[in-house]
């Protein structure tokens, strides 16, 4: 199995750090990018890791900032090698009615879940394209795909990252890069801990699978487009919902 560094944005987080522990697994040398200002939460996490048998790098780096990637890129290439695996899991949600959404919440919303995926990409696409190879997926969302009550920040952001997954793909298919987007229902994390347990309930209720999905489930899917056989997946949106919205 050929080592590929992998570097995954929303590292340390619910399903950044399961994607992180299975890229690891499969062989890879993984890197955790976190929020510069979470840089002992970060550390924690890393020794975290440690004691459960995974020797993570960490890289600091703000994914809303086209300059923080830079230089984020730059010091992982440095220090751990070129970046083949890209992984754009950072993400946040301002949860709001748009009545009532003030302009930062949809503004913060944009740069951190879709700018983000430009800022990164960007500074990676030319060395993945220049080797013959590259693996980029694209976290997105099932309301991406289908909206969601109180999420138009959320939704069209989501939405808009699997617009660039489509075009990217394109551009990088002859050159051995495939570019994909992952789109996780109601996952086990902090972000949907933090929903109003009524609606959390009434969603669920909904899900044919009958339970919420675990990262595990988001972090499978992740590794399998990320295989060295998965080269002629791009351009794809795998849903890992739980059949909460089906579409083909
Ligand atoms: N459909 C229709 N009506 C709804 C509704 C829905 N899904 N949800 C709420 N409403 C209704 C309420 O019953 C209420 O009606 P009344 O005014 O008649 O009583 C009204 O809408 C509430 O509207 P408000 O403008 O007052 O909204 P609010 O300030 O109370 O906040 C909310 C509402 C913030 C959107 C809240 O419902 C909420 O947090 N919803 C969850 C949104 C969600 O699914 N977030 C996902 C987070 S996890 C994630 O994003 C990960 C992922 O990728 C899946």
């Amino acid at each position: 199995m050929s080592k590929r560094v992998a570097l995954v944005t929303g590292g340390t987080g619910g399903i950044g750090g399961e994607i992180c522990k299975k890229l690891a697994q499969q062989g890879h040398k993984v890197v955790a990018n976190y929020l510069p200002a979470l840089k002992d939460e970060a550390e924690a996490w890393q020794k975290q890791m440690k004691d459960e048998g995974f020797e993570m790098d960490i890289a600091s780096g703000d994914v809303s900032s086209f300059e923080s990637c830079a230089e984020m890129v730059k010091d992982v290439e440095s220090r751990v090698g070129p970046i083949d695996i890209l992984v754009n899991c950072a993400g946040i949600t301002r949860d709001k009615t748009l009545r009532k959404m003030e302009e930062k919440q949809w503004t913060d919303v944009i740069n951190i879940n879709l700018n983000s995926v430009f800022n990164t990409t960007r500074q990676v696409v030319e060395g993945m394209t220049s080797r013959g190879f590259g693996r980029i997926v694209n976290i997105s969302s099932v309301n991406g795909q289908k909206g969601q009550f109180g999420q138009a920040n959320y939704s069209a952001a989501k939405a808009g990252m699997h617009g660039f997954t489509m075009a990217v793909a394109q551009e990088t298919a002859a050159k051995g890069v495939t570019v994909n987007t992952v789109s996780p229902g109601y996952t086990a994390t902090a972000m949907t801990d933090a929903m109003p347990e009524d609606v959390r309930n009434a969603i669920i209720a909904q899900v044919p699978a009958g339970r919420m999905g675990s990262t595990k489930d988001i972090a499978f899917a992740v590794a399998m487009l990320c295989d060295e056989d998965a080269g002629y997946i791009t351009g794809a949106n795998l849903p890992v919902n739980g059949g909460l919205f089906t579409s083909f």
